[in-house]
């Protein structure tokens, strides 16, 4: 895919020479009742625009709902071709993440066009802040440039060339600036996770995985180390190789370390990712329908490797450890079984680890995860965060709106949460406990990888949080949202991308304790 190109500018709206001039409109309608109309309001002082737009307007026919698009062609006395009205929907209820759909909107209105020139007008007021809003609109622009169809034999690239965000003169500019370059890093991080899961299981294997994870942290500049078999025995991540060993495949342990110069102590958080190229269920074999869509099981990985490559760029001043455990499901004569005993990597190599009883070996993200959270914790993390396609009970819970989130520690829950208002994602509480984990004792060993037919989501983050044990930590199930089902007019059918925005947004919310 070819790179887009970025600009911002603080010229004025008419000014500007482009294919594609967007602007943002609102609805103020506030009115209700059987003869109440949308009375959409166009965010722009431009009076050429303004002038293009009002017979328009009083048609009736544009009510600036949310992602509602209006074309103009060679407006009167405005430089650009043709404008682009998108609507945010009820100005009471616009948010920024009305702003970054808006912006996403626009570049998938222009691409199929052939449109590869896209300039969006920023107001200064409706959406506070302004800067978040700059942020978001660059980040939505790099979101709706993505499609998944890379394989196409006849295949044209239609991204854009070139997105232009103008901003009002009036604004701090320098900090308007940096919002700016934070949006291009965190937009293209997100892609970049989204080019991973979009990826086939046949084309992308665990060792491809590390290679990949490899080049992108030589190139920013990150310590990255790709270990595989060898290295899994020798610190006996018996639960990690228990799920490699039904396939051809050899699994990959990646770690990434960001190491911020004069950064010598305070917390050091590890993101854990699950990375399973692809999930036939092993020998609890899942039925054929819809299997093809677990070559997006390696999401909560590809989240981790977005977001180190962003704070690869970012530099925030707090030490991360990226771990994603790839590996590929299978069956196979040497996969696993159910009843099987695995012993998960020891914290110690003094110490026992925990002996499993394999339920079922399609819950084998645990299985992996398990392992890598110890091997964070053996590195010295202070704080966890997984993220994972883990089940299909968080999708049952909380639908494709909302992803899961678990946490034994209100602190770093709470740092969590607040950053939710900058990434603009979904995530929803589950609780976690221990009459949960009373669901996954083992006659036999310490403990069972399922839980039963209830709160599958909940006894799934119960068997990590039996690995992190004192660690603060934070599970992300994504099971639900890694994957749009229907294109919006902001984003494609495919990877949707999730958690990158939000994991960032959570290592930085650790640097206020330096
Ligand atoms: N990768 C799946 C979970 C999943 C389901 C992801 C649907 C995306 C969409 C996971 O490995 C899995 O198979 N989980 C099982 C666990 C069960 C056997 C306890 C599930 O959710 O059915
Ligand atoms: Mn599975
Ligand atoms: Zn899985």
């Amino acid at each position: 895919m070819e790179i887009m190109r970025t600009e911002l500018s603080f010229a004025n709206l008419s000014e500007l020479q482009t294919e594609l001039l967007a602007v943002l409109a609102v609805d103020t309608q506030t009115s209700k009742g059987a003869d109440a109309r949308p009375e959409p309001v166009l965010l722009t002082y431009d009076a050429a625009i303004l002038a293009a737009v009002s017979p328009a307007f009083a048609s009736g026919e544009f009510n600036a709902g949310a992602n509602e698009t209006l074309l103009l062609h060679a407006p009167v006395g405005v430089k650009a071709s043709r404008l682009l009205v998108v609507g945010l929907g009820p100005k009471s209820k616009a948010t920024v993440q009305s702003v970054r759909n808006a912006a996403g909107t626009a570049v998938r209105f222009a691409k199929p066009r052939n449109i590869r020139e896209l300039a969006l007008a920023l107001p200064e007021s409706v959406v506070q802040p302004f800067n978040g809003c700059a942020r978001a609109a660059v980040e939505g622009a790099f979101i709706g440039d993505f499609d998944p169809d890379t394989y196409r034999s006849d295949r044209k690239d239609r991204s854009l060339q070139s997105f232009t965000l103008a901003a009002p003169s009036a604004v701090d500019q320098p900090a308007v600036q940096t919002q700016f370059q934070e949006g291009v890093i965190v937009g293209e991080s997100q892609n970049f996770a989204r080019s991973l899961v979009n990826e086939p299981g046949n084309k992308l294997t665990p060792t491809i995985l590390g290679q990949r994870a490899g080049q992108m942290a030589e190139q920013l500049g990150l310590k990255c180390a790709i270990f595989s078999t060898d290295k899994l025995r020798d610190l006996k991540m018996g639960a990690f190789l228990s799920v490699a060993q039904g396939s051809a495949e050899p699994p990959a342990l990646i770690v990434l370390r960001y190491d911020p110069p004069g950064v010598n102590d305070g917390p050091v958080l590890a993101l854990v990712g699950k990375g399973i190229t692809f999930d036939t269920g092993g020998i609890s074999l899942k039925p054929a329908d819809n299997m093809e869509k677990m070559k997006y099981d390696m999401a909560g990985g590809a989240a981790m490797l977005g977001a180190m490559r962003a704070i690869a760029l970012l530099k925030p001043k707090v030490r991360v450890i990226g771990i994603v455990c790839a590996a590929e499901n299978m069956p196979d004569g040497k996969a696993q079984k159910p009843g099987d005993i695995q012993i998960a990597m020891p914290l110690a190599p003094s110490k026992a680890g925990k002996a499993i009883e394999i339920i079922n070996t399609d819950a084998e993200g645990r299985l992996v995860l398990a392992d890598g959270i110890t091997y964070a914790r053996q590195l010295g993390a202070t704080h966890i965060i997984d993220a994972a396609t883990l089940t299909g009970a968080c999708v049952v819970a909380l639908g494709m709106v909302n992803a899961g989130v678990f946490s034994n520690d209100e602190d770093t829950y709470e740092k969590f949460t607040t950053g939710l208002a900058v990434s603009g994602e979904k995530f929803w509480r589950l609780p976690v406990g221990d009459e949960y984990a009373e669901m996954i004792k083992s006659d036999i060993g310490d403990i069972k990888n399922t839980g039963g037919r209830w709160g599958g989501a909940i006894t799934a983050a119960e068997f990590l949080r039996a690995f992190a044990e004192d660690t603060p930590w934070i599970h992300l199930d994504i099971a639900g949202v890694a994957w749009v089902e229907e294109a919006k007019p902001y984003i494609a059918k495919g990877p949707s991308g999730i958690a990158v925005r939000s994991v960032l947004e959570w290592v930085r919310s650790f640097e206020s304790h330096r």
